[in-house]
Order: structure tokens, then sequence, then C-alpha cells
């Protein structure tokens, strides 16, 4: 079995954007900058804030961490987005989620400009991978298939199972693998008979937002398994993914750790996203 190293990939790829973003002052007259918005304090959004500003730095992007109290309304918060749609400054725009319940994710996504959308969530954009027409990738997907391919999993002719339905990661990831010309199943943790349909999987993607739900007899030997989870075990308290790893990672040929998997990659392609919409705005002008 080997490690898949999300931290090393991520790094490398950060690294590559530090020197491009490095010769942007002298042809650009400035660098890009990404707003990052938190509504409230999420233990979680906290953190993932932090490693995004974290992540701005290594790469030489300039960032902006908004906090708004939980109580923030959803007026306001739009108004605020709208502000930053129209300012020439910002090159990138997200909001964290989960959004306090009182206010409404899709119109928040639905406000954030697509041009400035590097979450890749806007309805253009989700549209534009669907479709194969220009659009932002939304970054966890994204991530993925970088993490596939830095180990040479080529998905053309496998077959790949999905687990988990989201609009963030398993819808995507799916056209993703598909595009890439795998054999696509996509299920769900009410999928009758889920162990029948996993051991089918020569590469299989967990998102199913449930600690520890593949087991080491869902997998079969050879098996590439990528952990998008991010839990809690129940047990022990501490940090895990949706694979039991112990019980996994013997059968499978390889399989990313959490934390150190996916996690990583995610913010290294939302700092290419961010990149992305800054050329982007510079080719257009
Ligand atoms: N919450 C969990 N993952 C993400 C993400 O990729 N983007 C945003 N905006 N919020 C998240």
């Amino acid at each position: 079995m080997k490690l898949i190293d999300g931290k090393q990939v991520s790094a490398s790829i950060k690294e590559g954007l530090a020197e491009q973003v490095a010769t942007f002052p002298e042809k650009y007259g400035r660098v890009p900058h990404l707003v990052v918005v938190r509504v409230g304090e999420d233990p979680a959004s906290v953190v993932y804030v932090r490693n995004k500003a974290k992540a701005c730095e290594a790469c030489g992007i300039q960032n902006t961490t908004l906090v708004l109290p939980e109580e923030t309304s959803e007026e306001a918060l739009l108004e605020k987005i709208r502000a930053l749609n129209a300012d020439d400054s910002v090159d990138g725009l997200l909001v964290q989620l989960p959004l306090p319940r009182h206010i409404s994710e899709a119109k928040v996504i639905e406000t954030i400009d697509q041009s400035k959308d590097v979450d890749g969530f806007h309805p253009y954009n989700v549209a534009g991978l669907w479709q194969k027409t220009p659009h932002m990738s939304p970054c966890t997907p994204q991530g993925i298939m970088k993490l596939l391919a830095a180990e040479g999993v080529d998905p053309k002719g496998k077959r790949a199972v999905v687990i988990g339905r989201s609009n963030i990661v398993g819808l995507p990831v799916a056209k993703m693998l598909l595009d890439a010309n795998a054999t696509v199943t996509l299920c769900h943790t009410r999928t009758v008979d889920l162990p029948s349909v996993t051991r089918q999987a020569e590469i299989l993607v967990v998102a199913a937002g449930r600690a520890k739900m593949v087991t080491g007899d869902m997998v079969s030997p050879g098996c590439v398994v990528i952990d998008v989870g991010m839990d809690r075990d129940p047990e022990t308290g501490k940090l895990c993914g949706d694979v039991d790893f112990d019980s996994v990672a013997p059968k499978a040929a390889a399989i990313t750790p959490v934390p150190g998997g996916v996690g990583p990659m995610t913010i290294a392609c939302l700092m290419e996203n961010t990149v992305q919409c800054f050329l982007n705005k510079q080719n257009k002008r």
C-alpha cells in the first residue's frame, strides 16, 4: 500500500504558483487578491479560512479575510458580496460554508460574480463543467483528479465508484472521472448493498460525510482509495475520514490519509483558481 501524500503534491503546486505570481507585479502591476468571507464561528470554518490565508501567503497572493458576526442578515451579506463583485481590486471571492441557518447558501452562491467564483459553485460554473464550456472548476474534485494524476493513475477504462452525491464533491468528481473515460458508478449511503458496489471499484472516492463508513470488506485488493471525509471518530474524538483506514489501507494499492490527503489539494486548487481569475481579468483588458 502506498500513502498518497496530498501535502507534498499541494506544496509543489503552490511553489509553482509562487514563481508565477512573482512575475505579475512587473507584468501587470499587482498580484492576485483573494477575499474570503466567514460568517460566524463554525470551528471547522475558522480552521479552513486560516489555512486559506496561509496558502495565499505561501503563493504571494494578497488575501483579505472578512469575519462577519453570526447574526449578520442575509441581505447585509448579499450587499457585501455585491460590493466585492464591483471592486476591481478583488479577483477571487468566496464565502465559507456552512452558513448560519437564516442565510440561504443558494442565494449567496448565485450572488458571487461568476468571474470571481474561485469555488466554482456558481450555477453558470456548474453548468460549464457539465456542458464542457469554459468555467471555474470546483476545488476538491479538481484536487482529487490531480492526486490521481500525481500517482500515475489514469482513470481511462477503469471502474470508478463515487460514494456521495453533493454539489461540492460527489456530483462534480463523478463528471470529471467520466470525462477522463472512467466508467463511473455514483452511489450514496442509502445505496442497497453498498459493499457489492464498492467491491467493483478500481478507483473509490468516498465523500459521504460519515466517519469510517467504508471498511476493509468493502474494498477489493488493488483499489485506489480517495477519502474526502473530515470527521470526528465517535469513539476517540480524533479527526478521521469516511474510510476506516486501518482495515482498508492493507488492501488498497494507494490511499489518501486524513488529514494530509485531499484537504491540502482543495486549497492548492483554490490558489490556482485565484490566479486563473486574475489572469482571465488581465486578458480581457
Ligand atoms: N466548506 C467546506 N468546503 C468548502 C469549500 O470548498 N468552499 C467553501 N466556500 N466552503 C466550504
